[in-house]
C-alpha cells in the first residue's frame, strides 16, 4: 500500500494523441493508478485537435496503452478503473471558446494539471486561454522540452507562460530528472559523508558522462534535424546530470535550494571559444553501418531526410567548471545516436594515491572509479583495488566492484519509468525534479556560444559508421589529456 496520499485533481493532457502521450504519459498514469497513487476522484481529459467519435480516440488510447505497458502489468480491473477516469475532448488549443467546454468538464473545485505535450509555440496561447476562462488560478502547467531552440526563443516561451502563471506553478520537464538512479545521486552524495568529503579537485581527476542510444532518428527526422544532438540532449539531460554531480550541497531538499545550487554550476561553466572548439568539442553524424548485426542507413538516408543536412547526431566535449571545488577537473560529455548500445552512465575517476608502492606494470589499474549507471541495469559500483587471492599471487592487484545493482537488489520492485515519478510529483506540488526558468536559460547561453562557434568556423560534423562510438576525434579529445573513455574502447 502506498505510504503517501495524493489529492484529487483533473489532468488535462494537451496533445493527447501525440507520440509522447501515447507512448509515455498514459502508460505512466496507468501505472500510478495500479500503484494506488491516483486519487479515486482524479480524472483525465485527453485533449487533441482530432474530431470524430470520442469513443474511437479513447479506444486508440487504450490500444496504445496495452502495447506500451508490459503484458504482465496490464490488470483488467485496474484498466477498467483507469479508462473510467478518461474522457476525450476535441478542441483547437488556440480558440478560447473551446475552453468553455473544458471548464464544464473540470467542474467546481478541483485543481487542474495542464500538461502541454504540444509544440512550445502554443504554450503561451494555451496559458492565455486558461486564464481567460478563469482556470489559471487553480492550474499547474507542465511544459515539455524543447522549450525554444536558443536563449532568445526559450525566453519568449517562458515569458509568455509567466504572463499568466507564477514560477511556483510551472513544471518544466527534463525526464532524466525522474529516473530512479538520477534521484539516487542526491542520496548518494548527501546522505554519505564518505563521498562528499572526497568530492572535489583534491581527490577527483575527471568525470565522464555518457548518454548513448542505439536507435537512430526513428521517424523524427524533421524535428531532430532542426535541433541536433547538442540542443536535443546536451542542453538539457547531460547538463542536468553534470549539475547534480558538480553542485554544492543544498541547505535543504526544497526545490529552490537544489535549483539555486544547480544554477551556480551552470554559471561557472567556462565558455568554449571558437578558438578552443577544435580541441574541446567534436561533432559527428552517422553514416550507414550496422546495428545488432543488421545493416542500417546513415542519417542522410533516413526516411524524410534531405541529403544536405549538416546537423550533428553525436557530440563529445570537454567542459570545465570555474570554481574552487572543480578547478582543473575536466567533465567529458559524450552523447550520440546509433551507438553500439544504449548506455547512460557517469564515471567519477578518483586520483591515484600520492605514493605508489606496487609493481610498476600494474599502475594503470590504480585509481578508484565510481560508476553510476542510469540505464540499462540501474546501479552504482565503486571500483576498488584488492589483492588477488592465492599463495602464488604475491601482491598482485585486481580491480573489482563494490556493487549496488538496483534491479537485482530490489528484484521484486519494478523500477518506475521517469514519467511516473514526474507526474506524481506534479500532483503532489513538488518542484524538486523540475527545471527552473533560469536553469534553462543559463544552459542555453552556454550551448548558444558553442553553436555560434560552429557556425563561425563552418565546422561540419565528422562522419562515423552507425554502430560505433562516434568519430575518432572523440577518442582524441580524451586521449590528448592522457585518459580514455571508460569501458567501451
Ligand atoms: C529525449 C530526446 O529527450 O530523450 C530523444 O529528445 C532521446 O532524442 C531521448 O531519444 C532519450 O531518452 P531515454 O530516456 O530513452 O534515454
Amino acid at each position: 500500500m502506498p505510504t503517501i496520499s495524493v489529492d484529487s485533481c483533473t489532468i488535462a493532457l494537451f496533445g493527447a494523441l501525440g507520440d509522447l502521450a501515447l507512448r509515455k504519459l498514459f502508460p505512466a498514469l496507468y501505472q500510478l493508478d495500479r500503484a494506488g497513487l491516483l486519487n479515486p476522484e482524479t480524472r483525465i481529459l485527453a485533449l487533441a485537435r482530432e474530431g470524430g467519435e470520442a469513443q474511437q480516440h479513447l479506444s486508440s488510447i487504450e490500444q496504445h496503452l496495452c502495447r506500451h505497458v508490459p503484458a504482465g502489468e496490464v490488470d483488467a480491473a485496474v484498466l477498467q478503473r483507469f479508462l473510467a477516469r478518461l474522457s476525450y475532448l476535441s478542441m483547437d488549443f488556440l480558440e478560447v471558446d473551446a475552453y468553455e467546454t473544458l471548464v464544464d468538464q473540470v467542474g467546481g473545485a478541483q485543481s487542474l494539471i495542464a500538461y502541454f505535450a504540444t509544440p512550445a509555440s502554443v504554450y503561451g496561447g494555451i496559458c492565455a486561454n486558461l486564464a481567460r476562462v478563469g482556470l489559471a488560478e487553480r492550474t499547474r502547467v507542465v511544459l515539455e522540452k524543447p522549450i525554444g531552440h536558443d536563449l532568445e526563443s526559450s525566453r519568449a516561451v517562458n515569458d509568455a507562460v509567466a504572463e499568466y502563471f507564477p514560477e511556483s506553478r510551472v513544471y518544466r520537464i527534463d525526464h532524466y530528472l525522474g529516473k530512479e538512479t538520477v534521484q539516487n545521486l542526491i542520496a548518494l552524495r548527501f546522505a554519505n559523508s564518505l563521498f562528499e568529503t572526497q568530492w572535489n579537485q583534491n581527490f577527483i581527476s575527471h568525470v565522464e558522462i555518457t548518454v548513448a542510444e542505439k536507435v537512430g532518428i526513428e521517424g523524427r527526422w524533421g524535428y531532430f534535424d532542426q535541433a541536433g544532438q547538442l540542443r536535443d540532449m546536451i542542453q538539457n539531460h547531460l547538463l542536468q546530470l553534470l549539475c547534480l554531480i558538480a553542485m554544492d550541497p543544498p541547505s535543504d531538499l526544497s526545490a529552490n535550494s537544489i535549483r539555486d545550487e544547480k544554477v551556480k554550476v551552470l554559471k561557472a561553466l567556462a565558455p568554449i571559444t571558437a578558438e578552443q572548439l577544435g580541441r574541446q568539442v567534436v561533432r559527428g553524424q552517422y553514416v550507414a553501418g550496422s546495428s545488432d548485426g543488421k545493416a542500417v542507413p546513415g542519417y542522410l538516408e533516413e526516411e524524410n531526410s534531405n541529403t544536405q543536412s549538416d546537423t550533428e547526431t553525436f557530440v563529445a566535449l570537454r567542459a570545465d567548471i570555474r570554481n574552487w571545488r572543480w578547478a582543473g577537473v575536466p567533465f567529458y560529455l559524450r552523447t550520440g545516436k546509433r551507438m553500439p548500445q544504449k548506455l547512460s552512465q557517469i564515471v567519477i575517476h578518483f586520483k591515484e594515491p600520492p605514493h605508489y608502492i606496487f609493481a610498476p606494470e600494474q599502475r594503470q589499474l590504480i585509481g578508484n572509479k565510481l560508476i553510476i549507471r542510469l540505464q540499462p541495469d540501474e546501479g552504482i559500483a565503486l571500483q576498488v583495488m584488492t589483492k588477488d587471492q592465492g599463495l602464488d599471487k604475491g601482491m598482485h592487484l585486481r580491480s573489482g566492484p563494490l556493487q549496488l545493482n538496483f534491479s537485482d537488489t530490489y528484484r521484486s520492485a519494478r523500477i518506475p519509468d521517469a514519467y511516473e515519478r514526474l507526474l506524481l510529483e506534479v500532483m503532489r506540488g513538488n518542484q524538486n525534479l523540475f527545471v527552473r526558468k533560469d536553469e534553462i536559460e543559463h544552459a542555453w547561453e552556454w550551448c548558444d556560444q558553442l553553436i555560434a562557434g560552429w557556425k563561425r568556423l563552418g565546422d561540419a560534423p565528422k562522419p562515423y559508421p552507425a554502430g560505433t562510438w562516434g568519430p575518432m576525434g572523440a577518442v582524441a579529445l580524451i586521449t590528448r589529456d592522457g585518459r580514455s573513455w571508460y569501458g567501451d574502447l
